[in-house]
């Protein structure tokens, strides 16, 4: 299975949201074998999710919080997210690591709570520059995987996002992308070993439909969590087309 999912992160308006959606359905027709997901912001979760699931692809939110309700301001539930039409949602981006201080601890409950509203948690893990550069990644992979072993099996895509290729232009070269993968695939059959759950493991960090298609060749690139080129509904549906 292919998967190719848009994080618009804090981007778009409704008047853009739904020329984007209008404009990207014309442009490409779903594909049994290939899942393609936007993660639009709140506000936008209910419209994006009208325009585009009768098509048949996925909406995820960009965060979720382990609670089903109560007084945490600013915050989302789970719930929530799959009344505004969520079929899944994006945990532990590095973004939100990095400046909303989510922790693994936090992640583990919140791909519990994921499970409990039937949403499938798009888990982002991946290294800083300074720990690739200490040597430090597969140990820094290994540890942001062994919240499995709290949470358990359960569906689940993992993406990996090296922190220093994200949103920089600078994409891991092939080799790096192969053996964090290859790692990555390791420890989820270590971790789930004994269960049928096919995860599938995509990339992301500055995706491009020029740097796409040698990804998708790399053995474990399962797709792309596009966050710059997805805001471009001409280069978000040459990258679907290139994962078919
Ligand atoms: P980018 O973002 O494609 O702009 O590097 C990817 C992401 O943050 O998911």
């Amino acid at each position: 299975m292919r998967c190719v999912v848009a994080n618009w992160k804090m981007n778009l308006n409704s008047d853009e949201a739904r020329a984007f959606c209008e404009d990207l359905l014309g442009r490409f027709t779903p594909k049994s074998g290939t899942e393609v997901g936007i993660a639009p912001p709140y506000t936008l979760l209910r419209l994006v999710s009208d325009l585009v699931r009768p098509k048949g692809l996925k909406v995820f939110g960009q965060n979720g919080h382990a609670e089903a309700k109560g007084a945490f301001t600013g915050e989302i539930s789970m719930p929530q997210l799959l009344d505004a039409g969520c079929s899944g949602v994006i945990l532990g981006h590095s973004e939100r690591r990095q400046f909303f201080g989510e922790t693994d601890a936090a992640l583990a409950k919140k791909i519990k709570a994921a499970w409990q509203w039937n949403l499938l948690p798009l888990l982002c893990i991946g290294e800083t520059l300074a720990q690739r550069d200490a040597g430090q990644t597969l140990e820094v992979l290994r540890q942001q995987l062994f919240i499995l072993s709290e949470t358990g099996p359960g569906p689940l895509w993992v993406a990996y996002e090296p922190v220093w290729a994200i949103g920089t232009g600078r994409r891991a070269e092939a080799a790096q992308v192969r053996e964090a993968h290859a790692f990555i695939r390791s420890e989820l059959n270590r971790h789930l070993a004994g269960t049928d759950h096919q995860v599938p493991i995509l990339y992301g960090g500055s995706v491009t439909p020029e740097s796409f298609p040698e990804l998708l060749g790399i053995p474990e690139v399962a797709g792309g969590l596009v966050g710059g080129a997805s805001l471009d509904p001409r280069k978000f549906a040459e990258l679907v087309k290139q994962a078919y």
